[in-house]
């Protein structure tokens, strides 16, 4: 249970406020690369942090993220013009570079055009393609941090892929869904069996059996590792470890040779969130075939109402509830997909949860955790400018795992570097 106040304190993003303050200290993914495609491509309307903005590519294959009002009259930039290296206005023609800097006011004399022009530049922030994403840091311009370290985003093009949904509630919420590893032997068990991208790991069939999962969290420089432990052969733990890195950037624990996934958690204002879900392989191209699960929204990954980031079963359509297959056991809900069923409960808990009227019980000792340390960093920040845990690149090199270890050892003694990104080196995972 929260206190009211602190709930707000979490889950309020926008512009002056606290959370909003933390998560400006960070580079974020703001858009896929390929909603970018081309130089000159059109613009595209990004909501971030509750501030809307436009995003485009310009002439010489620079990236802009910028305010999407024209500083003229307030006309969206949406409707402009990708030209000539700047995005023009197509009210009255003014111009922009990719900095948000005023390059052209077609209508004034040439005496006062460029005195004019130098004084008018939309807000902007930096936008860098690193993978499959193109990142932005809206903090403070004259402290960018280093640039992102996320292994998913590092690996060779064929290793990764990345897709994004809209979700319906606010960040804190999706985001807690994701540190708590005892849903998924209920909500998710139907899919340990059946989705092409988890099945056949020698690990499910640890984790359909032991449904009372034992959880140990410790913390990590840059958030937590949360351990759930079940019960393998004679005296050994089955431990499956997902890191959480400050503020929202998480990983699921592995299954077999399967690629690894994980989640980042975007507000967009404070009852809408980006999830961007991706999967790579620290070793190996992804297969043709996982590729194609993945695109046919398998895994973490879902399927689309056409042309939008919608996800296809949505609020609108009850998720294209199935009571049949709830009845018959293919899926433990009766929504299909693993991503579908997370959504579908977060979503709904409606747009910010009430937590002053939970009941949390011991398997929720990752979300308590990670919330004193979210609540921790904010006040830091705020009150003595202290820069918080998951900026520095180094807290950012962490993987999951799933393990079998002896039943005296601790997991963190027993992962060793399993949890630590190890270029070129294989993940752990049964
Ligand atoms: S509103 Fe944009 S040029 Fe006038
Ligand atoms: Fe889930």
């Amino acid at each position: 249970m929260l206190k009211q106040e602190i709930n707000e304190l979490l889950t309020q993003t926008g512009p002056g406020t606290p959370m909003g303050a933390l998560f400006r200290q960070y580079w974020m993914p703001a858009l896929l690369a390929e909603e970018l495609p081309e130089d000159d491509c059109p613009p595209v309307r990004v909501k971030l942090l509750s501030e809307r903005l436009i995003a485009f590519r310009d002439t010489e294959g620079r990236y802009g993220l910028m305010d999407e009002f024209c500083a003229h009259r307030g006309v969206s930039l949406w409707f402009g013009r990708n030209e000539e290296s700047g995005l023009r206005c197509t009210y009255h023609g003014w111009k922009y570079d990719v900095t948000g800097q005023c390059i052209e006011i077609p209508s004034e004399p040439d005496e006062r055009h460029s005195s004019l022009c130098a004084k008018i530049k939309l807000k902007s922030y930096p936008l860098v393609k690193i993978g499959d994403v193109l990142w932005t840091y809206m903090g403070d311009p004259a402290r960018p941090p280093d640039l992102p370290q996320w292994e998913f985003a590092r690996v060779a093009p064929g290793q990764t892929y990345t897709s994004k949904r809209w979700q319906e509630c606010n960040w804190l919420q999706a985001l807690e869904g994701g540190i708590d590893s005892s849903h998924v032997s209920w909500l998710h068990s139907g899919g340990l069996k059946t989705d092409p991208l988890f099945k056949g790991a020698r690990g499910n069939k640890y984790n359909l059996a032991d449904m009372k999962p034992y959880f140990e969290v410790a913390d990590s420089d840059g958030g937590l590792f949360i351990g759930a432990r079940r019960n393998a052969e004679e005296g050994q733990y089955y431990w499956r470890i997902t890191p959480w890195v400050m503020p929202s950037f998480t990983m699921i624990p592995p299954r077999g040779d399967h690629p690894i996934h994980g989640h980042f958690w975007i507000p967009i204002d404070d009852e809408n969130c980006w999830v961007y879900s991706y999967d790579y392989h620290p070793t190996r191209p992804l297969s043709a075939e996982e590729l194609q699960a993945m695109k046919d929204g398998h895994g973490v990954h879902n399927e689309y109402v056409p042309g939008t980031f919608r996800p296809l079963q949505n609020k609108d359509n009850d998720y294209m509830m199935d009571r049949a297959a709830q009845k018959r056991g293919d899926t433990y809900s009766g929504v299909k997909g693993i991503s579908m069923q997370d959504a579908s409960l977060q979503e709904s808990m409606g747009p910010i949860v009430d937590r002053t009227r939970e009941r949390l019980v011991s398997t929720d000792s990752g979300i308590i955790m990670a919330r004193r340390k979210l609540w921790r960093a904010v006040e830091e920040l705020r009150d003595a400018g202290v820069r918080p845990p998951g900026v520095d690149v180094a807290h950012q090199m962490v993987r999951s795992a799933a393990v079998v270890l002896p039943k005296d050892q601790s997991f963190v003694e027993g992962c060793g570097d399993a949890l630590r990104a190890r270029p070129g080196k294989k993940h752990a995972s049964v």
